[in-house]
């Protein structure tokens, strides 16, 4: 790829959708929290919790992602993981950012939903202020618990419901339908709040389809399995349903062999409001913007393609209109559009 492409990459005004903040713990940063709060990690070292990063499948990954979290316990180490990824999100030029984060993977460890959600919120309010980076939280279910498990987090989460503005569905997918999830994201539905879920990542086709027509999500996290159901493809381009792709994760969880085998340039083709993000950055080999980078090294895009990813990053985000014409403007003007 010459300079200048990667210096548009890097550069360009962009807007990160898919990211889950436990998945930016850095292997330095689980060490150090271990450490201030006397627990015990089964890796002796940095080197060889990091040696452990090697996966060949969605649950040999969430395995490793779940160990990773067992350290944060108080709202400080959920203010300073999340204030780690802000600080990486702005060196990449990510002008907004919407926040995963996983409520059961801590409470079931008897830390509190409020220990949780204040120490991430109170990150994003001081990036906003510091660099007017916005970000903002969805909260996620973990699909592999019961339905009845993601209401008691639903109604744990309602003191907080102005922290946060959508929910997601995420862990692993095989076997955990969204159907699983339809009473409870109707209550978000009614709630107001904002309906995502991944589907199609390891998961086949139907589950998109599901995601869709049983939770009524609005965008579908991941998705590139969509590419096997013509029809489907069809009407994700239709309706115009983002997809937020991770292109690293993909090849991380072996979705895909290698970048040059990746199908982010054939879902731009059919015409898919397709978004590239970062999944769990500090697993899968690097932020944001290195997903952009690969990929354009890998596969035939170019600076057109830029522009309708940076596009699409913002037109995809739940920002409030205003903002979006705000950051659309300046990804026009970076473009000199
Ligand atoms: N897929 C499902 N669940 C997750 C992921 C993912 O990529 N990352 C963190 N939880
Ligand atoms: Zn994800």
């Amino acid at each position: 790829m010459d300079a200048e492409l990667r210096n548009v990459l890097q550069r360009m005004p962009k807007a990160e959708l898919h990211m889950h903040i436990e998945g930016s713990l850095e292997p330095e940063l689980i060490f150090a929290l271990a450490e201030r709060n006397g627990v015990k990690l089964n890796y002796a070292s940095v080197e060889e919790l990091r040696r452990a990063y090697a996966f060949k499948d969605l649950q040999s990954f969430l395995d490793i992602y779940y160990a990773g979290a067992s350290v944060l316990l108080t709202e400080q180490d959920f203010y300073d993981m999340t204030w780690a990824y802000l600080q990486r999100a702005h060196d990449d030029n990510v002008r907004h950012a919407e926040l995963f984060f996983d409520p059961q993977t801590h409470t079931e460890r008897g830390v509190s939903f409020e220990t949780v959600v204040n120490g991430i919120y109170r990150a994003t309010q001081d990036a906003r202020r510091k660099w007017d980076l916005s970000a903002s939280l969805i909260m996620c279910f973990l699909r592999h618990l019961s339905e009845e498990d993601a209401f008691i987090t639903l109604e744990m989460s309602l003191p907080y419901r102005d922290k946060f503005v959508g929910v997601g569905l995420d862990s692993s997918e095989k076997g955990h339908p969204p159907e699983k999830f339809a009473r409870v994201f109707a209550q978000c539905k009614e709630l107001g709040l904002h309906l995502v879920a991944h589907a199609g990542e390891e998961g086949p086709p139907e589950y998109i389809e599901t995601a869709l027509d049983l939770l009524q999500v609005e965008r579908i996290d991941h998705g590139v399995r969509c590419l096997e159901d013509p029809e489907l493809t069809k009407r994700l381009a239709r309706d115009r349903v983002p997809l937020t792709v991770c292109p690293l994760s993909n090849i991380k969880l072996r979705v895909f062999d290698k970048a040059v085998d990746h199908n982010l340039l054939k879902l731009l083709d059919a015409g898919l409001v397709v978004t590239v993000n970062s999944d769990d950055p500090a697993y899968f080999g690097g932020y944001v913007n290195e997903n952009f980078l690969q990929m354009f090294d890998a596969l035939p895009l170019n600076k057109e393609h830029a522009y309708q990813l940076a596009r699409n990053s913002f037109e995809a985000s739940f920002v409030d209109s205003e903002s979006r014409r705000k950051y659309l403007g300046e990804v026009d003007t970076f473009f000199g559009k």
